[in-house]
């Protein structure tokens, strides 16, 4: 018997795709959704066909946005848990990024994950229980120079959920945000993961088990791998100057794509 249904967003690959494997393997349903519709298909196929409800969406502009909400009206009711996973990094230069790079940024990273939340605040409120999840990341508690507007956009995810959190205390439903540090997925470059120790990288399916844990406890905020939780509290008693200059630093002599 189902142990409920999860939506999921950016299941296509990466993260995503480990966190619908996890809540699979633990008995749920799901809901996935993504651009790449062959790549939903193919996960639902090798997962068990009846339980995964594959929906194509572009989440990174209003129209697409308006019409995923639209498409998951119908299942709203059955949806238990809100994985907002989906989300997007554009390389290089704050000053070089295009009008698009910078409109679908903010979109997929911040509007959609906003407006999924809300809809699903509202509807989960409103009957009483739910569980929603925001992927955020470790670039969330300080500015990252190099990856200015991307770690911008993670730190109003962090804000926003965690306030979230309180606001909907005693309704029934939490607010889980979990914070990755860098991960082994198409997001990250290549050159730059192999000059990392190994202790630095984790994988998508250690971050997606950390997720279910934490999205099952109800935990407000979970900080995946013991070197990230290190790094991170190191950073948050030191002056912001100093975590600012060693990003500045760290930006300038890694290798570029
Ligand atoms: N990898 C890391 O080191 C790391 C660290 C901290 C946080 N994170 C966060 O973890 C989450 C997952 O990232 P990942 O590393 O797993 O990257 P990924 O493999 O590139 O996955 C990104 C997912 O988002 C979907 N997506 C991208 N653009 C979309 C759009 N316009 N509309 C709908 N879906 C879209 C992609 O699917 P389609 O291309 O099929 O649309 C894909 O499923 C992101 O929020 C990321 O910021 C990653």
């Amino acid at each position: 018997m189902s142990r409920g249904t999860v939506l999921i967003t950016g299941a296509s690959s990466g993260i995503g795709e480990a966190i619908a494997r996890k809540f699979h393997d633990e008995g749920f349903d799901l809901i996935i959704t993504a651009r790449r519709e062959d790549r939903l298909e193919a996960l639902k196929s090798e997962l068990s066909e009846q339980n995964v409800t594959v929906i194509a969406s572009d989440l990174s502009n209003g129209a697409g946005i308006d019409a995923f909400l639209g498409a998951i009206s119908a299942h709203e009711s059955a949806v238990d848990i809100v994985v907002n996973n989906a989300g997007m990094m554009v390389e290089g230069a704050f000053t070089d990024l295009t009008d698009d790079d910078v409109a679908q940024t903010i979109g997929l990273n911040i509007t959609a994950l906003t407006r999924i939340t809300q809809q699903f605040a509202r509807h989960m409120q409103s009957r009483g229980h739910g569980r929603i999840t925001n992927i955020a990341s470790v670039a969330a508690f300080h500015p990252v120079p190099g990856m200015d507007l991307y770690a911008a956009t993670k730190a109003y995810v962090l804000s926003l959920s965690e306030s979230l959190s309180e606001n909907l205390r005693g309704s029934g439903v939490s607010v889980t945000t979990v914070c990755p540090g860098m991960t082994k997925t198409d997001m990250v470059d290549t050159a730059l993961a192999a000059n990392l120790p190994p202790f630095m990288m984790s994988s998508s399916s250690e971050v997606a088990k950390e997720t279910f844990d934490a999205v099952m406890s109800r935990e407000v905020l979970r900080i995946p791998g013991a070197a990230n939780q290190v790094a991170l509290t190191w950073a948050q008693h030191q002056p912001r100057w100093l975590v600012r200059g060693i990003g500045g630093l760290a930006a300038r002599i890694l290798p570029k794509t």
